[in-house]
């Protein structure tokens, strides 16, 4: 079958990887490139295209890579540059493409511009970033970073100056306003993509435009200070910039990209994604930033399958043909997805297949993060010194200042940490899961015994080896330009707790409609005329049918989840 793909990136499957806490070969706890190249053929066997790699940049690590003292170079604890091109060729054998996590919002205070900026505030380096004077011992503005505190930060060895962090005081933001600075980012850009990279994750880029000139905004905690999202919602012409990126670096290489792009208008996403858009995709956050406060994690809200249901549905409405979103249900910064998604506690398989079937046809790109494959869950915590992420760490303050008890804010750690996603993958049932031979940087996340790969390898009903099904019927050539251009028809948007959609090609008439029951007790389910024929199921026997007058009625198991076929 003659298969149209109008680019390279359509219809692919795409697969996040934590290098930290992927596979580590030379057992110093840590993951590596070696790793990730010893693992190539197992992502090809789970059906992914694209690869997107977590910081391996030369870094302090202070932010766990985001902050990135060398561009032109790899961390030494993540291995060498000619480990990064033999698993840049060793991915193209396969047919597979990487991509690099590009973080120029901030680099590194141990960066060399940032070096350079200290010695002298006034000369070219010290006009790559935003330095400030104190006014009367004051400093610039009263915005709160995203890791707490002052985005201020007194510039070394100065004491009247100050720099701008939005995220930690050891990632200084880069002023893209200064065109020599732009002119360094493109051609470190470049540089990795004749390399042969083939392509980029973002990172935090809608950062990269402030609002000028500083000015305070209204203050929303009893820190006196205001969230950055109030500037960034007033800083007019990011576009600019990222016409210019694109320009000068994406388009010429023909490279796939992806923003961390959060709170778009409606309106704009033809400019993010459209056919000239300044990225390829971007992620659809709707569903993750649900229940967000202001006020921090205390004062969260949980997420319900109604309303999960709304937001997927209100995305990909406003969506529809314009481009292609990225969806996801979890990646490095946020807590398992069964956890989030799936009601009650301890996620069955069944239960955690179901939400895989939910999101995967979605019109866009299925996104898998590392161990999602194998059903990771989150971990339990005893006590904060078991906590790494530094944004956990700050939450944890900020609920005792709220006055929660300590067990009352380990509790939120457990629901809402980074570091749930980013406890080392579960490979086999040995010690440390076969992460490594050493002490992994962060502990293992005791369920390994029952979660991991080589057990699910053995089980015909695994969470992996449905997985496998889904990358397989996504791409099948009999399916993949109805997943990859088909129309998107919510359906059955009244049934509470079921999670109905049609993919369509009106061209031909093909059509599928996906059913997930959210609820845990079997279901019977009134259906659009047609759909009869099972083309993917994660319960042990398919649906069973039956009439009601002249409908077709389907039964459906608790947390059931099925793919019918249009006859
Ligand atoms: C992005 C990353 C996150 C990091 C932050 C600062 O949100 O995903 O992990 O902490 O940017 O670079
Ligand atoms: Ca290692």
């Amino acid at each position: 079958m003659k298969i149209n793909l109008k680019k390279w990136w359509h219809g692919a499957v795409c697969y996040q990887i934590y290098p930290k806490s992927f596979n580590d070969t030379n057992d110093d706890g840590i993951g590596d490139l070696p790793g990730i190249i010893d693992k190539l053929d197992y992502l090809k066997e789970l059906g992914v295209d694209i690869v997107w790699l977590s910081p391996i940049y030369a870094s302090p690590l202070a932010d766990q890579g985001y902050d990135i003292s060398d561009y032109r170079s790899i961390d030494p604890r993540f291995g060498t540059m000619k480990d990064m091109e033999t698993l840049l060729s060793e991915a193209h054998k396969r047919d597979m493409h990487i991509l690099m996590d590009l973080v120029v919002n901030h680099c590194s205070d141990e960066h060399e511009w940032f070096k350079k900026a200290c010695e002298d505030p006034e000369g070219r380096y010290g006009k790559y970033f935003y330095i400030e004077d104190l006014k009367d011992g004051k400093v610039p503005t009263n915005w709160r970073s995203y890791f707490g505190g002052s985005v201020w930060e007194p510039l070394p060895g100065h004491p009247n100056k100050v720099y701008l962090h939005v995220f930690h005081k050891k990632q200084p933001d880069l002023n893209w306003e200064n065109p020599i600075l732009r002119e360094e980012i493109y051609d470190m850009v470049n540089w990795w993509l004749d390399k042969g990279l083939d392509g980029f994750r973002l990172d935090a880029i809608i950062n990269i435009k402030k609002a000028l000139p500083f000015r305070d905004y209204e203050t929303d905690r009893n820190d006196n200070m205001a969230e950055i999202g109030k500037m960034l919602h007033e800083a007019d012409g990011i576009g600019d910039f990222l016409s210019e990126l694109r320009d000068r670096c994406f388009k010429p290489h023909n490279a796939f990209t992806v923003g961390e792009v959060f709170n778009e208008d409606p309106d704009e996403i033809p400019d993010f994604i459209g056919e000239n858009g300044y990225f390829s995709s971007m992620y659809d956050f709707a569903e993750t930033i649900f229940g967000q406060s202001q006020l921090g994690w205390y004062s969260n809200s949980d997420i319900t399958p109604e309303d999960y249901k709304r937001l997927v549905f209100e995305t990909q409405e406003k969506v529809s043909d314009i481009g292609f979103i990225s969806n996801i249900i979890e990646n490095h910064d946020e807590p398992r997805g069964v956890n989030r998604y799936i009601p009650g506690d301890n996620p069955s398989d069944t239960a955690k297949k179901m939400l895989a079937t939910a999101y995967f046809f979605l019109r866009g790109l299925p996104w898998i993060y590392q161990g999602q494959e194998i059903g990771m869950e989150n971990i339990h915590v005893t006590s904060i010194d078991e906590v790494d992420d530094i944004s956990a760490r700050d939450n944890y303050k900020v609920a005792l200042e709220a006055d929660l008890t300590p067990d009352e804010a380990i509790k939120l750690i457990e629901k809402y940490s980074r570091d749930n996603a980013r406890t080392p993958f579960q490979w086999d049932g040995s010690k440390n899961a076969g992460f490594t031979k050493g002490t992994p940087w962060l502990r293992v996340n005791p369920n390994f015994e029952r979660v991991n790969l080589a057990a699910e390898r053995e089980d015909p009903l695994s969470v992996f080896n449905y997985y496998k099904q889904l990358t397989a019927l996504r791409k099948d050539p009999k399916y993949i330009e109805l997943f990859t251009y088909g129309e998107f028809k919510p359906t059955l948007k009244k049934e509470y707790n079921i999670m109905g959609y049609k993919r369509e090609l009106p061209e031909t008439g093909q059509a599928v409609l996906v059913v997930a029951n959210f609820s845990d007790f079997e279901r019977e389910i009134m259906l659009p005329e047609g759909f009869k024929n099972v083309i993917l199921c994660n319960t042990k026997r398919d649906p069973a049918f039956k009439k009601d007058h002249d409908r077709d009625v389907m039964i459906l198991e608790p947390f059931g989840a099925v793919v019918l076929e249009k006859q």
